[in-house]
């Protein structure tokens, strides 16, 4: 109608209706579908989460187990994209190698690329679409241990179809090559797929957000994924929970504690893992967090770091600033210490919550081309520069 808003960092715009996740900031409720994030934790598993998210619907019996079928049935990468991935440096970040991954992915994928076939392919063609889709999903695990193995300088470990998704992936990790009846912790792939749960969807985040900016312009999904999983590697978003431990780290014990908040306070450093741009009060994903950490500190024994982590969250929740400001721990304020516990190095953890939101970024990417309005992202500005001036030769320049 003309009318325009301004609204930096889209603070107040909602770019989109949808009918996948709703979050109710104040009350610190999250919902898939309709279902509690609790009860999704609680009696789910990531791969049916995934299905709920994307297909709007629990699978049926039948439906669940071809899902799972076919996710873990394209678990496999191309030869030639694990050569790609083999020749990043030992001490690449893990999400440049995922973003590069994804970003080449298309590249083997030209049946993806709806520019040859024109802007209703994914519409036209359901087959197509869930075929990128379950292939997405099967090779996120994947690619994130190849990651880690590159990094360990080791050779890939080939996927499991007889495992589960979670389980899998940390074979792929951990399995020593050709290693005879190697598995994984049951009770550590459990915690992961819980976690996975968590991390799933959370509408329209900075990279959700982004999948559907870059899928409007209808490029190919593997290039979206490679677009959504860039604007998650930043410590404001999906790197935070490696930022909370490389924080925790340096504060080191529990009497640095008040001087770092000062310093927070005086906006010489943020606190990581504290604050959300919906949640006001609780983060509904952080208390079912605390529970998980247990029981993996059950099986693997307690990380040292929680007790400055617990301290720090104490001491901040008793502050002026925080209480003020409506700051409290979120989701990536108690993964790390998880991931930390389970042997992850620090780098590795924000590709673990990129693998599960993918299942977000494509619920969102089929939402838009199926229910959008068919338009270019193509938010307005306001511009402040200079007005219309004449072109100055370089010898007029002052
Ligand atoms: N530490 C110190 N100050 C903070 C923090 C923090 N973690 N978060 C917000 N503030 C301050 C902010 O500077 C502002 O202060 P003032 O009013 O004096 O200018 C005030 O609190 C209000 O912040 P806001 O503008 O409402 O925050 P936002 O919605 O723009 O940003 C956020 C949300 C998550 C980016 C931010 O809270 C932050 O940077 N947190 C630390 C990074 C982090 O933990 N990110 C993970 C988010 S949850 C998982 C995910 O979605 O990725």
């Amino acid at each position: 109608n003309g009318i325009r808003v301004y609204d930096p960092a889209f603070m107040n715009t909602a770019a989109i209706s949808s009918k996948i996740t709703y979050i109710d900031g104040d009350k610190g409720f999250l919902m898939h579908r309709g279902y509690p994030i609790e009860q999704l934790a609680e009696k789910s598993n990531f791969l049916e989460t995934a299905y709920l998210l994307i297909y709007g619907e629990l699978p049926s019996l039948q439906q669940k187990k071809v899902w799972e079928f076919e996710v873990m049935h394209h678990t496999f990468l191309a030869e030639d994209l694990m050569k790609i991935i083999g020749n990043m440096r030992y001490d690449s970040h893990p999400m440049s190698i995922f973003i590069s991954a994804f970003a080449a992915m298309g590249a083997f994928a030209p049946d993806a690329n709806p520019s040859l076939q024109g802007r209703n392919l994914y519409l036209n063609d359901k087959l197509t679409m869930n075929k990128n889709i379950i292939r997405i999903i099967g090779k996120a695990a994947t690619v994130a241990a190849a990651s880690m193995r590159v990094r360990m300088n080791r050779p890939f470990i080939a996927p499991r179809s007889d495992m589960t998704y979670t389980e899998n992936m940390l074979y792929m990790m951990d399995a020593i090559s050709g290693a005879e009846g190697y598995r994984p912790d049951k009770r550590l792939a459990k915690a992961l797929d819980i976690l996975f749960i968590l991390h799933a969807d959370h509408e329209m985040n900075c990279s959700t957000a982004t999948m559907a900016h870059v899928g409007s312009s209808l490029v190919d999904p593997y290039s979206a994924i490679a677009a959504a999983a860039a604007a998650l590697y930043g410590p404001l978003h999906g790197g935070a929970n490696e930022a909370v431990i490389r924080m925790i780290e340096r504060i080191g014990t529990v009497d640095k504690i008040p001087q770092f908040l000062e310093d927070v306070k005086s906006k010489k450093e943020l606190l990581f893992g504290f604050g959300h741009r919906v949640y006001r009060n609780t983060d509904p994903r952080s208390k079912i967090i605390r529970e998980v950490a247990e029981t993996v500190f059950d099986a693997v024994g307690r990380e040292p770091l929680i007790d400055v982590a617990i301290a720090l969250r104490d001491a901040a929740l008793k502050d002026e600033f925080f209480i003020s400001r409506k700051l409290f721990p979120n989701v990536d304020y108690w993964s790390g210490l998880i991931y930390k516990a389970m042997g992850f190095p620090l780098d590795f953890f924000p590709i673990l919550f990129a693998v599960p939101r993918v299942a977000g970024w494509l619920a969102h990417w089929k939402q838009s081309l199926e229910e959008g309005n068919g338009k270019i992202w193509r938010p307005r500005q306001l511009y402040v520069g200079e007005p219309r001036r004449d072109y100055l030769l370089l010898e007029e320049r002052s």
